[in-house]
């Protein structure tokens, strides 16, 4: 009996590492499909992000990346809206 619970133990943190594991990845590609559908020109993470591949923790935005955070707390929205960059100007 003892064995049996141990061993869904260890299958439930298995999956749980698994559902983990690829979900912020996940959540930043739908990030780019989101500013695609919008209908903004992004060809890669670095349209907002200073390196190639940002990680979770480290988000390095550049310019843009920063306007879309300073726009939520503007817009005292709870989420970011990938269409706000239709209004982004840069500065010249
Ligand atoms: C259209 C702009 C845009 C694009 C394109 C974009 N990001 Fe982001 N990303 C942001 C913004 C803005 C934030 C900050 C979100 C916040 O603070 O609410 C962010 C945050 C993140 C974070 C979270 C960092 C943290 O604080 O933990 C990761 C990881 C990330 N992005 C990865 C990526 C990757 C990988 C790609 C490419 C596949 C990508 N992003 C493309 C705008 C973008």
């Amino acid at each position: 009996m003892k064995k049996t619970l141990l061993g869904a133990g260890i299958a439930a943190l298995a999956f749980t590492f698994l559902l983990a594991g690829p979900e912020p990845a996940f959540a930043t590609m739908e990030m780019q499909k989101e500013a695609k559908a919008a209908g903004i020109d992004v060809k890669n993470c670095k349209h907002c992000h200073t390196v190639a591949m940002p990680k979770k923790g480290t988000p390095a935005l550049n310019e843009v990346g920063q306007w879309l955070v300073d726009q939520k707390a503007a817009k005292k929205a709870d989420k970011l809206d990938m269409a706000w960059l239709k209004e982004y100007k840069p500065k010249q």
